[in-house]
């Protein structure tokens, strides 16, 4: 299948598939500069041709699975269609396999856990990496052991194999991600899944780091190597319209019950009795986001035309340009490998000794027009053991609240597809302004947000018509 456009994308188009490449935005002196957006780990704008299939469906837009009608009919085809392009993109036989929607990764591994049935003594296996979303679902329903970090950020190999052969029996599933969303680290994800499956237990792969930027294969359900369960995001590969997916095995899903229940997954109702419906409408509780499906059809048949592997060497590239240019800004500090990157994805996680992970942030932002991300980034105790964060430490911050900037955190550049040297060094310029103090602004902190505020900032919402909560010229001063 061929993106909207008709044509074969290729890694120089890429640049002009970004819809708002080309917006400026309001530096604090006064300027304006086209935005450098680095924060494509937390979410990635859209493709164009995505907009266009959007466009192109919405006419035949109707709902599915339930209608008679001739849009019904297609849109059912076609929303049934994105299931099987979501599921081949990460390599599974659709044979054996379904692919179930939610809104995102969070909403898919809550349902792919409680869909386990696990029991308070099962044990699943996760890691000290994690995001929340690939731990906190887990807790909820049994034990949970988390494995150790080495030194350069990975998953401690020796712990993860001990521990499943220590568990063997009661452990139900193994759960790592794919690519660590703070250091970039790629996790040895076959060499895991052969492991559990020796130990009786299954394996659940987060893949929303991985999708986006390298080509990810489950492999077939016959091979020990195989992977049973993934769910990545749509919003992070070029499709920000609410759609997650969860990848599994058929037999798995058309057991039990869904975790939501009413309209869509049933085909029995009685008073005292329901019969659930196939999988995987089954678990689709209520009428489905078809045309969030379409963006990520649209965004995967893209990627696809530009190659995983061409994308995979670019990111690789770019990080090979920026480590180094980097680790030369004095008082930079970067987490996770710097020197062998060849298991890692665009992701730098760093700090400036001279202020800290917010202050640089909102410095980036507001004089240099560049878009990262700061905090903890949903993975707490990965963070605290990068950062070296002493128990008593955590101890006395947990009085703080999570978001204030004082707590430990890091500054995290990331890249999309379509990033280029020219955004890297407007990174690296700018970043070494903030190492030398030589930033115009005043920053304070604004103790309601618990984020920092430049004096004079300004905020303009005027040019979104459609949404301007902040009345009539959209424009907001803050107060610092
Ligand atoms: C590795 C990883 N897993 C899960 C998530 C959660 O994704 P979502 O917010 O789309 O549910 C994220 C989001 O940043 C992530 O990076």
């Amino acid at each position: 299948m061929k993106p909207t456009n008709g044509t074969t994308v290729t890694l120089e188009d890429l640049r002009n598939e970004i819809v708002g490449i080309d917006v400026n935005v309001p530096l604090l002196d006064g300027t304006e500069r086209p935005y450098v957006f680095l924060d494509n780990a937390a979410s990635t704008p859209a493709f164009r041709s995505v907009l266009k299939s959007m466009e192109e469906f919405l006419p035949w837009y109707s709902s599915v699975h339930r209608g008679t009608g001739y849009k019904a009919v297609v849109a059912t085809n076609v929303y049934d269609e994105t299931h099987r392009i979501a599921g081949e993109f990460v390599g599974a036989d659709m044979t054996w396999n379904v692919v179930v929607f939610g809104k995102n990764t969070t909403e898919c591994v809550n349902k792919l856990a409680y869909r386990f049935q696990l029991k308070p003594d099962d044990v699943v296996i996760t890691t000290s990496m994690e995001h929340h979303s690939n731990d906190l679902p887990w807790r909820k329903y049994c034990n949970v052991v988390h494995i150790g970090i080495t030194a350069d950020g990975g998953i401690d190999l020796k712990e993860l194999q001990a521990a499943i052969r220590q568990h063997k029996g009661k452990v139900r599933l193994v759960a790592v991600s794919g690519a660590s969303n703070v250091t970039g680290i790629c996790s040895p994800i076959y060499d895991v899944a052969q492991w559990a499956h020796e130990a009786g237990a299954k394996i659940f792969v987060d893949v929303a780091q991985l999708v986006p930027h390298r080509p990810v294969d489950i492999l077939p359900n016959s091979d020990p190597r195989h992977i049973d369960f993934v769910a990545y995001s749509a919003h992070k590969m070029y499709a920000p319209f609410g759609i997650g997916v969860l990848v599994g095995p058929a037999d798995f899903f058309e057991q039990g019950e869904p975790d939501m229940v009413g309209g869509g997954t049933v085909s029995y109702v009685g008073l005292e009795e329901v019969e659930w419906g196939a999988a995987p409408q089954k678990d689709e509780a209520g009428s489905p986001n078809v045309v969030g499906a379409v963006a990520l059809a649209e965004a995967i048949t893209v990627l696809q035309s530009v190659g995983m592997d061409t994308i995979a060497q670019h990111e690789q590239e770019l990080l090979r340009y920026a480590i180094p240019k980097m680790k030369r800004i004095p008082g930079v500090r970067i987490y996770g490998p710097t020197e062998d990157i060849s298991h890692k994805v665009g992701v730098i996680p760093f700090t400036l000794d001279s202020a800290d992970h917010a202050l640089v942030a909102t410095i980036l932002s507001m004089e240099g027009g560049i878009g990262v991300r700061n905090g903890n980034f949903c993975a707490q105790p990965y963070m605290r053991k990068l950062l070296g964060v002493t128990p008593e430490e955590e101890k006395q911050k947990r009085a703080d609240r999570c978001d204030n900037p004082k707590l430990p955190g890091m500054v995290r550049a990331s890249f999309g597809c379509y990033n280029n040297e020219e955004d890297i060094d407007w990174l690296v310029e700018t970043l070494e302004r903030i190492a030398k103090k030589e930033y115009r602004g005043t920053y304070t902190i604004d103790p309601i947000t618990g984020m920092y505020v430049a004096k004079g900032q300004k905020i303009n919402t005027a040019p979104l018509r459609f949404f301007n909560p902040l009345g009539a010229s959209g424009a907001r001063e803050e107060v610092a």
